[in-house]
């Protein structure tokens, strides 16, 4: 169950994922199960380990590896938002205390490094050097993507087109090589191969546009992170840009002070909420991201009906209608 999302084609899979997370961690330094437990049994959404057994099945392959595959791209990602939360500071993650915030920065970034060595591990042992390439270059474009992030932050210029190319690297290229390692596992032709990659992409550019606008528009609660995180860290997300787009310059110059203040007050907010909602740009945004969806439904019209495609339809549609 994926908050209210009925999986239950895969629940069964997904329970076996889990569980092989304690496998996974276990090491004979305690430290590593600790955070490792904390941050995986904190309520992710699991939506890569999920997209990557339905395109499995979708393809014809229900066995083992499958459910392999999925624990390490939950594995990968695990890493990421380790050391995502370092370098964004941020103190709440999924509703609970961020890692960092716990056992500070140090520990959290090497239990990420844990996590991401033990995934290559184990594709190693699973001995596929296809799915190897696909996870090694995925990982790269993801670091290289949270790199551009660093580097365009606070930057008032940024254009769609290249926060597009950031947000494809940092997010979208894991959802993608789920997508398609479930495809490869099948056997599948290169056609429903490249299929699955774009589904992946689609949902995944999705994905992050809603989390951009949810950065804006959630509640503390329902959303499980801190609101405004992205403002407070200087990053200009789509919402932004679009209103910045259109505004004029004494507008942005203002939104700029209060990016570049030492503290953003709930007033200094308040008055980015207001700049962005008289442009439009959450309203744009989630546009955009409802064509994405779309577009990623409409790969999988080459796949014959079944139980696998409807879910994976039904995921893509969550994503833009989620509150968390
Ligand atoms: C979350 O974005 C972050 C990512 C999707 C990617 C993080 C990637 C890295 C830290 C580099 C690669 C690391 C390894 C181990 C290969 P966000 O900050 O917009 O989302 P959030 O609001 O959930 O934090
Ligand atoms: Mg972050």
């Amino acid at each position: 169950m994926l908050y209210g999302m009925d999986l239950t084609i895969v629940d069964e899979d997904l329970k076996t994922v889990e569980k092989s997370f304690q496998e996974y961690l276990a090491s004979r330094v305690p430290l590593i199960g600790k955070i490792g437990k904390h941050i995986l049994n904190s309520g992710g959404k699991r939506i890569r380990p999920a997209i990557l057994l339905l395109s499995s099945r979708l393809n014809g392959y229900q066995g083992e590896r499958a459910i392999r595959m999925a624990s390490v791209v939950e594995f990968i990602h695990t890493a990421t938002l380790l050391h995502d939360d370092v370098v964004d500071n941020a103190d709440i993650r999924r509703g609970s205390p961020s890692a960092n915030t716990l056992w500070g920065s140090e520990a959290s970034v090497l239990v990420g490094d844990f996590l991401f060595s033990k995934s290559f591990f184990l594709m190693v042992a699973d001995g596929d050097l296809k799915i190897l390439k696909i996870m090694a270059e995925a990982t790269t474009h993801l670091a290289e993507g949270e790199i551009l992030e660093l580097v365009k932050t606070a930057d008032f210029s940024i254009t769609k087109e290249e926060y597009m190319d950031l947000i494809t690297n940092k997010t979208a290229v894991l959802i993608s090589a789920a997508s398609r390692i479930g495809a490869v596992l099948g056997n599948a032709p290169m056609e429903h191969e490249l299929a699955l990659m774009r589904y992946g992409h689609n949902v995944g550019i999705a994905f992050q546009l809603v989390d951009d606008c949810l950065d804006y528009t959630a509640t503390n609660e329902t959303f499980g992170k801190t609101i405004g995180t992205d403002l407070r860290e200087g990053k200009v997300t789509l919402p932004l840009i679009f209103a910045l787009q259109q505004a004029k310059d004494i507008e942005k110059e203002h939104i700029q002070d209060i990016v570049f203040s030492e503290e953003i007050q709930e007033k200094d907010f308040n008055d980015v909420l207001d700049f962005i909602s008289k442009y439009k740009g959450v309203e744009t945004t989630l546009k955009l991201a409802r064509d994405h969806v779309n577009r990623a439904k409409k790969f999988l019209d080459i796949f014959s009906n079944s139980p696998e495609k409807q879910t994976l339809v039904r995921l893509a549609d969550y994503i833009v209608d989620r509150d968390r």
